[in-house]
């Protein structure tokens, strides 16, 4: 054992034993993305049984989800703050919950009390020589959970990045250590095809040398970052970022110099990505995590100047409402930080708040720029917040436009099979 474990040898347990004192009633937090605690994930699901009305709280998690089966449900209730392609399913038959929340506001949760913890599930770097492990590549919302809830149950893990900025929980704080060396979760983008190409060409032909970047996780940011090579100067404040950006950190395109906050760091509160980028992370000033409380709200955004924030959205109505969360009725994923980012950049001096997505979905059966949205659709941005719009067909800026000029600017991004039915509805509606 490490001999700065040997003071907290005590606390040193199985994953059976850290999680026995989970009991009936409780709520407890998980930490999420990458950062899943694997083996107490486990663990807790085979504690079930022996317990009733525990609900647990957490974002997008990866990997096999055993507490999603429904047996485990009637015993540990999931309520997922942001959902993954794991817990859909549970959520949509009724085994799980769903809270939507903006990424910015779930903190407030446990530091008001709305839910209080009696434990959280985490997983940390190992200590550094003054005690103090990181939440590596998830801090989001776990830094209030740790410092909100009545336990800390965790991993303690060499593969975990020591991230730098407001990302560390002293060894003390702990109660229950469990000793593991397994692989974080990777994500790993893949192929960007042609629709995905065209649009982040369009969207890179926005972003102007000096900017400061926000992007989500998928094929369009992926797509963009790849149109970014010839630019200068440009920043990154996220709430995530994945391996493709250190290509351009590298090219030395992406140095923060230009930032009008935090020049000179890239500022994240969750990583997404292979090992490469979280050996590239691990104890590398120029990037820092931070709580999502602080690198979400709006206004810590907007003080950086020529802030563009890239996010996708499943449709958008013919007025630029925007939805992103649900497929119709069917919980699909959450508000996240789009809303956040999407605000931020709009204050921004300079800002340039963006939705990219194509213009069909479903091997190009159904559009997703509609006259109404689907009952259900939850909407993401208001048609007040929304401003520039990106298909393969091109990019507009909706801001200032009357509801006609709206419906006639977004009927030219749509596929061209689908405009004639758009436009009909446009003059039914009398939009245009
Ligand atoms: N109607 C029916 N199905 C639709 C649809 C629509 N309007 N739009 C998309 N779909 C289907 C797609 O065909 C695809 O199905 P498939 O997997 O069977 O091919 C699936 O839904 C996912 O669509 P896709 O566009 O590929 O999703 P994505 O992975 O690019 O994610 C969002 C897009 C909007 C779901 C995602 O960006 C999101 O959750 N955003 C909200 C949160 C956010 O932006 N956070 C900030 C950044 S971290």
């Amino acid at each position: 054992m490490d001999s700065k474990l040997q003071k907290y040898r005590s606390k040193v347990m199985s994953a059976e034993e850290a999680v026995s004192v989970v009991e009936s009633n409780s709520r407890i937090y998980l930490q999420a993305n990458a950062g899943t605690p694997k083996v107490l994930v486990n663990a807790l699901a085979t504690r079930a049984p022996h317990v009733e009305n525990v609900e647990i709280f957490h974002i997008l998690t990866f990997g096999e989800c055993p507490y999603a089966a429904a047996e485990v449900a009637k015993h540990i209730r999931h309520n997922a703050l942001f959902l993954g392609a794991n817990l859909r399913d549970a959520v949509n038959r009724g085994d799980a919950d769903w809270t939507p929340i903006f990424l910015s506001d779930i903190p407030k949760l446990f530091y008001e009390g709305y839910i209080p913890l009696d434990a959280a599930l985490i997983q940390v770097s190992p200590p550094d020589e003054h005690g103090y492990c990181s939440l590596g590549v998830a801090v989001d919302m776990t830094l209030a959970a740790c410092r909100t809830a009545k336990m800390l149950i965790a991993e303690i893990n060499p593969k975990m990045p020591r991230l730098l900025g407001d990302s560390f929980v002293h060894i003390s704080k702990l109660d229950r250590i469990v000793l593991v060396d397994h692989d974080l979760y990777e994500y790993h983008s893949g192929e960007i095809d042609e629709t995905s190409k065209k649009i982040g060409e369009y969207i890179a032909g926005e972003i102007e040398d000096g900017s400061t970047l926000q992007m989500g996780i998928g094929a369009i940011p992926d797509a963009v970052l790849s149109f970014l090579h010839d630019k200068r100067n440009l920043g990154i404040h996220t709430e995530m970022f994945s391996d493709r950006a250190i290509e351009l950190i590298e090219e030395g395109v992406i140095n923060g110099e230009k930032k009008t906050l935090h020049p000179g760091k890239i500022i994240n509160c969750f990583l997404m990505g292979s090992r490469r980028l979280y050996d590239y992370v691990d104890n590398n000033p120029f990037v820092e995590s931070h709580p999502v409380e602080y690198t979400n709200d709006p206004f810590v955004i907007a003080q950086n100047d020529k802030m563009v924030a890239i996010n996708s959205a499943l449709s958008i109505d013919l007025t630029g409402q925007v939805n992103s969360d649900s497929i119709g009725h069917m919980a699909y994923s959450g508000f996240g930080g789009q809303l956040d980012f999407i605000r931020g950049a709009a204050r921004s001096k300079g800002g340039k708040p963006i939705i990219g997505m194509p213009s069909t979905a479903k091997k190009g059966t159904i559009s997703r720029i509609v006259g109404e949205l689907a009952p259900g659709a939850g909407v993401v941005d208001t048609r007040g917040d929304v401003r520039w719009v990106a298909t393969e067909y091109g990019i507009v800026n909706l801001f200032g436009m009357t509801r006609r000029q709206r419906a006639k600017a977004l009927i030219e991004l749509a596929h061209p099979k689908f405009r004639e039915e758009l436009q009909e509805f446009a003059i039914q509606h009398r939009y245009i």
